[in-house]
């Protein structure tokens, strides 16, 4: 096991798992292709009649592709491959993709390709790589995360999407995918990423000059706090970032983050909330940046010396078991498993709610602690 835990932790995520596969079962049978978000009364509804391009459309494909690779149960990788083939449409409509092209592709054709060597998921693959590649901003070294018109922001998010980029160049051979991801880990590290380890959520840069122009709080509590799903990207982006390119600051960048994470996290007994740096009241948690960090926090210890493993494999247990205590819902006849998650600070709609990416990283974590998952990255 590649997380040296102990017996007790591996009976934990054993049961744990026994869980989460009765939950995916019963959801796969009633969800099938469809692509959830956050349900409404216990039940999602299908993000892809609404909003192909949405940026969470493919978390559910993941799911279904790590749990095909545990299982082995052909249910999922069919279901994976309806939802890979409505997407195709999202692919055409250029003018709506925003830089979320590897959380909608990796957890898709990417992991296609990668369990069952599917030779038209890979084109697809590289078809979004080709995209992402497309906007990058030679002015301030950066991927391009929106549309908005007249306006040019880099986000920490982008840091998961880089993957995509990696894995092309390593599959088509196209070194310059792998050069502009690192130019924009590089930009991250500079103007997105602080040096005491908490993290921006946006930079807005002058379009003209490339300069940056303002740091907005984003999906946080405001300018200058520390948003806590963006720092969690911030652990596992360069987490990933260092093991596809081998660069020293990335890995050190990837440590300072899950200090101030962890630190973060400690403050309250490894209950998260939105934002490190907001008011202590009202209390607003935020599972999903839990169990991303969780994830980003064991990538990390895979990188690190031997005696420094523990450091994070600790912290990323407590997370998890703070998550299966007290923030889960096992009725496998309602949708959702990972309970108050947020999109953001300052809407109420989607604060505390059951959101898709929680349970991804729920069951991608679940899975490294007992060796069965896959790098779907
Ligand atoms: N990538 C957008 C978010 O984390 O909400």
């Amino acid at each position: 096991m590649r997380y040296r835990i102990s017996e007790n932790e591996v009976k934990w995520a054993q049961e744990t798992f026994g869980l989460i596969e009765k939950k995916i079962s019963a959801e796969c049978d009633r969800i099938g292709s469809r692509m959830p978000y956050i349900p409404v009364d216990g039940h999602y509804h299908d993000m892809g009649e609404e909003h192909l391009t949405w940026w969470t459309n493919s978390f559910w494909a993941g799911i279904l592709w790590q749990m095909y690779h545990a299982l082995g149960d052909k249910k999922y990788a069919d279901s994976a491959v309806g939802l890979e083939e409505r997407l195709d449409k999202a692919l055409e409509d250029y003018q709506n993709l925003d830089h979320d092209l590897g959380f909608m592709w990796c957890h898709t054709s990417v992991a296609h390709y990668r369990l069952l060597k599917d030779e038209r998921a890979k084109l697809r693959g590289l078809h979004a790589a080709a995209i992402l590649a497309s906007r990058f901003q030679p002015a301030g070294n950066y991927f391009r995360a929106w549309n908005t018109p007249g306006e040019s922001v880099a986000i920490v998010d982008c840091l998961m999407n880089l993957p995509l980029l990696y894995w092309g160049s390593e599959v088509s051979g196209n070194d310059s995918w792998k050069r502009l991801a690192m130019a924009h880990a590089d930009t991250a590290l500079k103007e997105i990423l602080r040096p005491d380890g908490s993290s921006n959520h946006i930079i807005k840069y002058d379009t003209e000059t490339g300069e940056v122009a303002e740091k907005p709080g984003g999906q946080g509590y405001g300018e200058g706090s520390s948003w806590t799903r963006g720092l969690a990207w911030a652990v596992y982006g360069m987490s990933l970032s260092y093991r596809y390119t081998g660069k020293q600051e990335y890995l050190d960048a990837a440590k300072r983050t899950a200090h101030y994470f962890i630190a973060g996290a400690a403050v309250n007994d490894y209950d998260v909330v939105i934002d490190f740096r907001a008011p202590r009241e009202p209390v607003y948690y935020d599972n999903t940046a839990a169990v991303c960090a969780a994830c980003g926090l064991l990538e990390l210890s895979e990188h690190v010396g031997e005696y420094e493993k523990e450091l994070y494999v600790a912290p990323a247990l407590r997370l998890l078991h703070r998550i299966t205590e007290r923030f889960c819902n096992w009725n496998a006849s309602e949708d959702g498993i990972t309970t108050k998650g947020s999109a953001r600070y300052h809407r109420e709609e989607d604060r505390e709610v059951p959101i898709i990416y929680g349970d991804y990283f729920l069951v991608e974590a679940v899975l490294r602690l007992l060796d069965k998952d896959f790098l779907i990255w």
